[in-house]
């Protein structure tokens, strides 16, 4: 039986790497996993106020499907977290999904019809390419000095076309740990107005940020049409549990979308009622959890970018935020980046993933690390990086 071009061109090289991983194990091989962004698989664990709301909801008879949109006391805490980052939401602004990345699909599947162009930075967190694809449209990479955390405006501009739609932001960023200043923000949000395009921005990594004060878009959004990406995977150590919001400036920009995406929101019935209960704890209850995390992983990445940094034939960016580092392969003799990925692999055991997943124009030659293991686990498997590129 045939299946559709479109699920055939899907790729999410994050975890279809762990395959390749898999069978090295095989040969007894152990391999440090440094793929995936996920910080509860690396001992952080939602605090146990937010464990419990979860459990008393579940004892408390919440068990039934939730309102489409999301429990009102929710999307009004949300509401209520998004206007202190510059936003003028209502909880009717807000809707609660599975996750960002359910989020993503409904906004894509929105506004993306066949032949229309996304505008994604260079490189990306690749469900935004398989998005625009499956929902028939065509992602166009705009290029990020990864060195000054900015976009290239020019390159943007450049590449806006009238089938251009929508303008993708992720800040701080996957794979690049990318933050965009309130200048580089108020710039594209100046371009998206001037050509009519969506900005559909993601602030999953909001509070993870090390260096500089971050910058919401919600504080320049003016009336443009300005669509919010969140959840609770990364600060709020919730990935397993599958929680996230769509958030919506209400703009008269996005009153078509406003009247149809709930739409979307029905035909998925809705998100899981006890977690959004324990959502609404981890918003409400105290928060000084987020910085204990934010300051562990923060002498993480110190270690980790230093180590590679010095290293022969690699060079690599101070990631602003985020919990990932994405150096430069300067000097491969392995040809591509998925070789030298492959071969780190296969002859070392530990697991990166090759920076052309997130994007070939601009993450080819690069590779994507976590640094959230323990510093024992990440000087080791520094010392495995060291002596494979010094081989
Ligand atoms: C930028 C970005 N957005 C969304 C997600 C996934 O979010 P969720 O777990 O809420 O679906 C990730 C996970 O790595 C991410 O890096």
């Amino acid at each position: 039986m045939k299946v559709s071009k479109k699920v055939i061109g899907v790729e999410y090289a994050i975890r279809d790497i762990v395959l390749a991983a898999k069978k090295v194990e095989q040969k007894g091989i152990r391999v440090d996993y440094l793929n995936i962004g996920d910080p509860v698989q690396f001992g952080f664990q939602p605090p146990d106020n937010v464990k419990q709301a979860l459990i008393d909801a579940v004892n408390n008879g919440n068990n039934f499907y939730s309102t489409s949109e999301g429990l009102f006391e929710l999307r009004k805490a949300v509401a209520r977290k998004e206007n202190a980052k510059g936003l003028s939401l209502e909880p009717d602004d807000i809707l609660i999904t599975n996750g960002v990345s359910e989020g993503l699909d409904m906004v894509i599947s929105s506004i993306v019809e066949e032949g229309d162009e996304v505008l994604l930075p260079g490189p990306y967190y690749p469900p935004y390419a398989s998005y625009v694809r499956l929902h028939g449209g065509i992602p166009v990479e705009f290029a990020v000095d990864l060195e000054n955390s900015a976009p290239y405006i020019d390159d943007i501009k450049s590449k806006i076309t009238p089938k251009t739609v929508a303008i993708c932001l992720i800040s701080p960023n996957n794979p690049t740990g990318v933050v965009f200043n309130e200048k580089s923000l108020r710039e594209l949000v100046d371009i998206a107005d001037q050509h009519d395009l969506y900005i559909i921005c993601d602030e999953i990594y909001d509070q993870i940020v090390f260096d500089d004060k971050f910058v919401g878009i919600g504080k320049i959004a003016g009336d443009s049409a300005v669509i919010i990406l969140n959840g609770f995977s990364k600060v709020h150590l919730m990935s397993g549990w599958r929680i996230g919001y769509i958030a919506l400036n209400p703009s008269p920009k996005l009153d078509a979308l406003r009247e149809h995406l709930p739409k979307l929101a029905r035909v998925r019935i809705a998100a899981s009622l006890p977690v959004q209960y324990a959502a609404l704890e981890s918003l409400r209850g105290p928060q000084d959890y987020i910085a204990k995390f934010v300051s562990e992983i923060k002498k993480r990445r110190d270690f980790v970018v230093k180590r590679l940094d010095e290293m022969p034939g690699l060079s690599c960016p101070t990631p602003k935020g985020a919990f990932y580092a994405f150096p430069k392969i300067t000097d491969n003799r392995f040809g591509t980046d998925k070789e030298f990925v492959m071969k780190l692999l296969e002859t070392k055991g530990v697991l990166v993933v090759h920076g052309s997943g997130f994007g070939s124009q601009y993450g080819s030659g690069h590779f994507r690390l976590v640094y959230l293991p323990d510093l024992g686990v990440l000087e080791s498997a520094m010392n495995k990086i060291q002596e494979f590129v010094s081989q």
